[in-house]
């Protein structure tokens, strides 16, 4: 496997552990557990920064950028899903993250904004992760040379050296072991998860 593609797959799999214990939360809230804001301002604050910013951000500008050069449509087809999926996970992550913001009281508004978006961004990126492990990046390699692999190499590490400058990405793992340490990701549940998709969404 290319060192680019073994980077992102890395990071999924931390990512897989910052949802399983989100879902986690969710099912203690479902249970009883009071739900706090800062609950949503944690979770809110990985995915956006570096399930989105980090990870996304590696994705779309360099990885899908360079298909797209090769003749992957944006429109249509599986870089157009996964641009597609980004998106619609940011949907949700905005109103995880909005049950964050208020003061006084919690309200089940709140509450109920915090536990539809983790259910609706819970399944949507396992099988987003399922989709690229198992088919995307496959074929990304399938169509892309080895050099092209290599210069993409150098773009993820300048990427990350000005992403990761203020010592973001440290302080972003370190937030999502103290969430799994929290709210300790199901195995079980996480392996029943989802199966390799279809592009269903396409
Ligand atoms: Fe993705
Ligand atoms: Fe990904």
């Amino acid at each position: 496997m290319t060192r680019p593609i073994t980077i992102l797959m890395n990071e999924h799999r931390l990512i897989e552990k910052a949802l399983g214990s989100l879902e986690t939360c969710v099912v203690e809230i479902e249970g009883g557990l009071s739900f706090e804001r800062a609950f949503a301002r944690d979770y809110a604050e990985f995915l956006r920064g570096y399930a989105d910013a980090w990870h996304h951000g590696k994705e779309e500008d360099i990885l899908f950028r360079r298909m797209v050069e090769r003749g992957f449509s944006t429109e249509a087809g599986p870089v157009a899903v996964m641009l597609a999926e980004h998106r619609q996970g940011r949907a949700f992550v905005s109103a995880i993250h909005g049950a964050g913001l208020g003061t006084g009281e919690v309200t089940s508004a709140e509450k109920s904004a915090f536990l539809t978006g983790a259910r609706g961004f819970i399944p949507l990126l396992r099988e987003h992760i399922q989709k690229e492990d198992n088919i995307l990046y496959p074929m990304s390699e399938r169509v892309l040379t080895p050099a092209e692999f290599e210069t993409m190499l150098s773009e993820f590490e300048e990427f990350e050296r000005k992403a990761g400058a203020d010592g973001t990405r440290d302080g972003l793992e370190a937030l999502a072991a103290r969430l799994a340490g929290a709210f300790r990701p199901d195995e079980a549940r996480m392996a029943a998860g989802t199966p390799a998709g279809c592009w269903s969404r396409g």
